[in-house]
């Protein structure tokens, strides 16, 4: 799909309950990197939603008994359409989102992972036996405890990754038989209305999901929506929390912000691979990822020979257009941002930061930056930069980088460049993250690992199988005069 084709019918359709359908209302969706307008988007009505979220209300017990196999049919056939498309897809995720090209079809190809990991999901939730046996009162008595949907659920995504942070939410959702309304990020809904398409394509029931292309306000009155219980969210802090205000009784799930710490131990045997992995992962996406690197804390032992290393690491990286295959570093998602990013770094170096790299800003795109002597209350330290920066700290020991990463509001990975299994274990057990990856950035993440955070990084598991213990819950059942 190229975004740009005039051929394609535009405005985009919203998919309500599984049907394309045009709106008056319409929403352009524009190039981060030139600000071109690439597609415009159909903005449903209210008499659309209502119907949408209906549809998903009265398909409840009918999708919550469709057959594993149709629900795995159906996650399966996404997969291999985005693997056989993933050319087309990738070009369509860098139009939208500005993210560099080869950065695209990673997300891609982890979009396949995560429809395919919740086909499989799908075919093996199957419950537990417990027996109860294990006290006098319950003898001959067996229980058979199975999760179940706790109900329709709004699903709300960030423009970071538009394609595989949607497939988080979809995914799991119908691998479970609950029905899912998707809102995508404003900036960049066509990836989720694309998985519209494909899901329409498949054999789940009417109702099943809907992708409703819709402003803050209207997605507000869904959060406090008696009928859709379940709000999962990614995106940032300040909304998360007010939107868990807003719907007090509903089961929230929260994949909210960070400011990634990396901590180059002074045992690290190999500090050029530790420089490069930090290099890149502090300025992928443009640095929008909540994963990405933000704070690095390199032991004085190793701090000499590590900072020109990272700064030659950064330096190699090249930014420019994301569509060009060499260009590592695209702009942010616009300009706005790309501002607000500056203005963190001057702000940085106005209280005493020193800029090592970058630092300029031309349009939406900000030079890969590295600061060094920060204080800890600055914003690109104690807050979520989002943007292409990192900031060095020097620590003393093993004690010193550990209390550096835990203070922080945030806790959802960190990295630690060691090979002592002691630390490793230390960081797992002493470090306030959701997790924690040793021998590498905090940036990794493989699509069926449990993935969320502590603290201000919200409350609730991705991970197709976590998210699913999340959308359902246990119902029990007791079986009595059973021989055992
Ligand atoms: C996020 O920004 O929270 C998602 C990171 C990822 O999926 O790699």
């Amino acid at each position: 799909m190229d975004a740009t084709d005039p051929h394609l019918p535009t405005p985009r359709p919203a998919w309500i309950a599984g049907r394309a359908e045009q709106s008056d209302q319409t929403l352009a969706v524009h190039h981060p990197y030139d600000g071109d307008e690439i597609a415009a988007v159909c903005v449903p009505s209210p008499e659309q939603v209502e119907r949408a979220v209906a549809a998903a209300v009265s398909v409840v017990p009918r999708f919550r008994t469709t057959p594993a196999h149709v629900r795995a049919a159906a996650l399966d056939h996404v997969s291999q359409q985005l693997r056989e498309r993933c050319d087309e897809v990738a070009e369509m995720i860098t139009a939208e989102n500005g993210k560099p090209l080869k950065w695209a079809v990673v997300e891609v190809n982890r979009a396949v992972a995560t429809f395919r990991i919740a086909a499989e999901e799908a075919r093996r939730f199957s419950g537990d036996l417990q027996r109860l046996d294990t006290d006098p009162t319950a003898e001959g008595r067996l229980a058979l405890v199975r999760r179940v949907p706790r109900g329709p659920v709004l699903g709300i995504a960030p423009f970071n990754f538009p394609l595989n942070l949607v497939a988080h939410k979809i995914a799991p959702a119908l691998a479970v038989g609950a029905p899912i309304i998707v809102k995508p990020a404003p900036r960049t809904p066509l990836s989720a209305l694309l998985l519209g398409e494909l899901l329409a394509e498949t054999d789940l029931p009417e109702g099943a999901f809907s992708v409703l292309p819709l402003g803050n306000e209207e997605t507000m009155r869904l959060v406090e929506d008696a009928r859709l219980p379940v709000v999962s969210f990614t995106g940032s802090g300040p909304v998360g929390w007010q939107l868990m205000d807003r719907a007090p009784r509903k089961q929230v799930v929260l994949e909210l912000g960070g400011n990634g710490a990396a901590v180059v131990c002074a045992d690290w045997p190999d500090l050029d691979f530790a420089a490069k992995r930090i290099a890149v992962f502090g300025n992928y996406l443009a640095g929008q990822s909540c994963i990405a690197v933000q704070r690095v804390l390199v032991d004085r032992a190793v701090a000499d020979e590590f900072v020109p290393k990272l700064l030659d690491a950064v330096s190699a990286l090249r930014t420019g257009n994301p569509h060009d295959p060499d260009v590592e570093v695209g702009p942010l998602v616009d300009e706005a941002a790309a501002e607000r990013v500056e203005s963190w770094v001057n702000e940085a170096v106005g209280a005493g930061g020193r800029l090592l790299a970058g630092g300029k800003r031309d349009g939406a795109t900000v030079q890969p930056t590295v600061l060094s002597d920060v204080p800890h209350d600055q914003k690109v330290w104690a807050e979520e930069v989002f943007g292409p920066v990192l900031v060095v700290s020097v620590t003393d020991g093993l004690d010193d980088a550990f209390a550096q990463v835990n203070a922080s509001q945030y806790g959802l990975q960190a990295g630690v460049f060691t090979r002592d299994v002691q630390v490793a274990f230390r960081a797992r057990a002493e470090l306030e993250v959701g997790g924690v990856v040793i021998g590498d950035v905090p940036s990794f993440r493989a699509d069926q690992m449990p993935y969320g955070g502590v603290k201000g990084s919200g409350f609730g598991r991705e991970g197709v199988r976590s998210a699913m213990n999340d959308l359902t819950e246990e119902r029990v059942m007791v079986l009595t005069g059973l021989e055992l």
